[in-house]
């Protein structure tokens, strides 16, 4: 059965716009993570402490954060990959933060440096001294259903790893298709067999559409009890580390969906598209969202 209510996680603010070649103000992004809040999002990924020489985009991090005019009841997580990380975003007065690990060797060397187990283990620093500071953490799995250099991926290592960050006391694991290479069998196949490890309410889905199925892909995963679902602002996104991976599921076409299944989101529809057709201005782009470009051509 379907889920009355879900919680759609935004993250057009970090994954949509770490890979933007366009240089963005802080003020553009303060902007856009407003109008989010404004539409409704409870949960809004405002950005990224990770290293400037990696992922530019996101070194005025702490500057965002600093200037979003915090609204009651919405959490505003950032990822962290390590104490430095953390450190920077308990100086910036966090109150949620995201570790994020890899189910592939190569990708988790390629986007984080080190080996999976190393990552763990930083993670485990992380998680220790977050939990003191009463900060929320949840995680991040990439390359859960294929890896840009590996290939296949086996739902085993997803489970245990899952299992392993949930034990490490993240209230959610989410499971990242980063290159969108999954379809709706493989999808349901996945949460269930994580499902048998971690119970299904402290999973989320984080479908990339480089092949077009990431709505599919949530919509296959929804009557298992999948019920928080990451998506971005006009389907922005995409990793820097992988290679051809295109944007994120629209939150539109998301919500879109979800209105017409009669389930609950609190978002409002016409504010969320005041704040793609802003982004996507400023970028100079088209809103990859079908159902934003079809309501907004109405
Ligand atoms: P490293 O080079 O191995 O780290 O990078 P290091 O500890 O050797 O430090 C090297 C330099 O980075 C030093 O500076 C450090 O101070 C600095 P230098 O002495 O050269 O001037 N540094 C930092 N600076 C700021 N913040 C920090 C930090 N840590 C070290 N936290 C590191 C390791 C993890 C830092 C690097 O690999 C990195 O920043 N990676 C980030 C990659 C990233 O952000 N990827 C995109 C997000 S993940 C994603 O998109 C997938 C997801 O959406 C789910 C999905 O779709 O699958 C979540
Ligand atoms: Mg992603």
């Amino acid at each position: 059965t379907l889920p009355r209510k879900v919680r759609i996680v935004e993250v057009g603010p970090r994954d949509g716009l770490q890979n933007e070649s366009v240089p963005l103000s802080a003020d553009v992004k303060v902007a856009l993570i407003e109008q989010l809040a404004a539409a409704g999002l409870q949960t809004i990924e405002a950005g990224a402490f990770v290293s400037p020489k990696w992922v530019p985009q996101m070194a005025d991090t702490a500057e965002v954060l600093a200037a979003i005019d915090a609204r009651p009841g919405v959490s505003y997580p950032v990822l962290v990959p390590n104490l430095r990380g953390l450190d920077a975003a308990l100086a910036a007065g966090v109150t949620e933060i995201s570790v994020f690990a890899a189910a592939s060797e190569t990708f988790s060397q390629r986007n984080i440096n080190c080996s999976i187990g190393e990552s763990l283990k930083r993670f485990a620093e992380v998680t220790a001294k977050a939990h003191k500071s009463k900060i929320r953490i949840r995680a991040y799995i990439s390359c859960v259903l294929g890896c840009p250099y590996e290939g296949a991926v086996s739902p085993t290592v997803v489970t245990d790893l899952a299992t392993r960050l949930a034990d490490l006391g993240c209230y959610e694991v989410s499971l990242g298709d980063t290159i969108g290479v999954g379809t709706p069998l493989a999808a349901r196949r996945l949460v269930e067999t994580v499902g048998t490890k971690v119970p299904i309410e402290r999973l989320a889905v984080h479908f990339h559409d480089t092949y077009g199925q990431a709505l599919a892909n949530i919509y296959a995963t929804l009557d298992l009890g999948i019920s928080v679902i990451d998506s971005a602002i006009a389907g922005l996104g995409g990793c820097p580390y992988a290679p051809g991976a295109s944007g994120n599921a629209a939150t539109e076409d998301v919500l879109y969906m979800l209105q017409g299944l009669g389930i609950e989101t609190g978002i409002d529809l016409d504010k969320l598209l005041d704040a793609g057709a802003y982004i996507t201005a400023i970028l100079g782009r088209k809103n990859q969202s079908k159902a934003a470009t079809a309501l907004l051509n109405r």
